[in-house]
């Protein structure tokens, strides 16, 4: 499965590359908003990330209809090559997108929340589809649900749409996507941070080294 982080901070974005574990970044207008301080400008803050990132970087779309959705992409794509264009999942979205795929501009549709959407989304041709499993939990579904439903809807038909589940909010969603068979997982550099923490790697480590350092220094060179 591959691994996004879902951040627009170009600190994260360097660190979480240097891992050697992130495949591309997604953003959103909110996270773009948290990131634009002082004089920064979006574009200046969208061309470091996409020199920083070998894989794809969704940028979002916020025209509400389909002609501004088409304009927006292809200055959005004219940034970089690895440059995917967010597109809500409305109907606009759904015309913006298909124009977009016969340019072969790959598309996120975003904001998904049902297998219809999903659905709709593939057979315009999405290159990548975002279910948001943390605000469905947020309303009392389970948002992996929907993942599954989806990866079994795309696996019946032959959708080549990839999944993207998004709006992660901790490492269980994370290892119940690699399970469900989910192409990509996106999240916050914090949910990132704990996938490596283990409480018995750090106390395993920290026996090691106290044994290490009781042996007699002489006996140890090389
Ligand atoms: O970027 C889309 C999505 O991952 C946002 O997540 O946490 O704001 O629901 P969240």
């Amino acid at each position: 499965m591959k691994i996004f982080l879902d951040t627009a901070n170009v600190e994260e974005i360097k660190e979480g590359v240097s891992w050697g574990a992130v495949d591309g970044v997604t953003t959103n207008p909110t996270l773009i908003s948290k990131e634009l301080k002082g004089g920064l400008t979006f574009k200046e803050l969208v061309t470091t990330i996409l020199k920083i990132v070998d894989g794809p970087v969704s940028l979002e779309v916020t025209g509400l209809n389909h002609e501004e959705m088409v304009r927006e992409a292809r200055i959005l794509k004219s940034l970089g090559e690895n440059v995917v264009v967010k597109i809500p999942t409305t109907v606009e979205g759904l015309k913006a997108i298909k124009i977009l795929n016969k340019e072969k501009i790959n598309t996120n549709a975003t904001l998904v929340f049902s297998l219809s959407q999903a659905l709709l989304v593939a057979k315009a041709g999405a290159t990548y589809v975002s279910p948001f499993v943390g605000r469905l939990d947020d309303i009392g579904e389970d948002g992996m649900n929907l993942i599954q439903d989806i990866r079994e809807m795309y696996d019946n038909f032959g959708f080549e749409t990839e999944i993207i589940v998004a709006s992660i909010r901790h490492p269980v969603h994370v290892r119940q996507a690699a399970l469900i068979g989910a192409d990509i997982a996106t999240m916050p550099f914090e949910v990132f941070k704990k996938l490596i923490s283990h409480p018995k790697t750090d106390e395993g480590l920290k026996r090691f080294l106290d044994d290490w350092s009781k042996i007699d220094p002489s006996k140890l060179k090389l």
